[in-house]
């Protein structure tokens, strides 16, 4: 399966004309690239970017950054999984670290979502990652454990494509500095990562889904997350602001 270069833009840029240059210095840049590239804009820019896109390989896809646990409704500022499809949207972010910190989602509100968006037919970005206080108390794989256990908590028999579902391990410690994992307590990381999905359902598709990696990455350090510590992939916040730094990171995990 291709590897997974993802570009989470969060709440950047201020324009829709920005947000149309960055997107197209992407489009041109990737031309031949060999990996899946997926940008995540605001949903507002969705609408315009949508009109851009061609479809993997010859531009990038598109992802929501988010998506509301209903169908519909009376639900204020809810977007829904359906929503994003009528737009083109591919794949979607659920459980990253903002929205559980600042929207106060939960590992069970993250479930329902999953749920929802796979069933909607969207492809799943799922975040999970620890924080400084639970790392230092020497909690992280049991933290790691707990968000794939409850996320993906009776999504085991459903038919669904491994192609669905991407893990992206994000150290919240890691997101948004210079402190980016180390290679080696990544590649370890990830391999606890894929023991946990596969004691999830060791028969399934749950224990191959690519994982990614997420969490100050630039050019200059991604191409030994995909090499040296294994990951499927990348998920890039502030250096995929940038189109050429986000070019050159895609081209690292060739
Ligand atoms: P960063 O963000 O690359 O700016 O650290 C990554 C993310 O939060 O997805």
């Amino acid at each position: 399966m291709k590897n997974l270069i993802v570009a989470n833009w969060k709440m950047n840029p201020a324009s829709q004309k920005e947000a149309e240059d960055i997107f197209k210095g992407i489009k041109r840049g990737i031309k031949g690239a060999t990996s899946e590239v997926v940008v995540c804009p605001p949903f507002v820019y969705l609408p315009l970017l949508s009109g851009l896109t061609l479809g993997a390989p010859a531009s990038p896809s598109l992802g929501g950054q988010n998506v509301f646990f209903r169908e519909g409704g009376a639900f204020t500022g809810g977007i829904s999984a359906m929503m994003l499809k009528d737009l083109k949207v591919e794949y979607v972010i659920i459980g990253h670290s903002e929205s559980r910190r600042y929207l106060k989602e939960t590992d069970e509100i993250v479930n329902i979502k999953i749920k929802e968006a796979l069933g909607a037919g969207l492809k799943i970005i799922f975040c999970i990652g620890e924080t400084a206080e639970e790392r230092d108390a020497g909690k992280k794989n049991e933290v790691l454990e707990r968000q794939i256990k409850i996320g993906l908590a009776g999504i085991e028999n459903w038919k669904l494509k491994i192609e669905n579902l991407a893990i992206a391990y994000e150290p919240v410690w890691a997101i948004g500095t210079v402190n980016n994992c180390s290679v080696e307590e990544t590649r370890q990381t990830i391999a606890f990562i894929k023991d946990c999905l596969a004691r999830q359902n060791a028969t399934a598709f749950v224990g191959q889904a690519r994982v990614l990696y997420g969490g100050s990455v630039d050019s200059k350090n991604s191409g030994a997350y995909i090499k040296d510590a294994g990951a499927n992939g990348l998920l890039v916040g502030g250096a995929s602001l940038n189109a050429e730094e986000f070019v050159k990171i895609v081209k690292s995990a060739e």
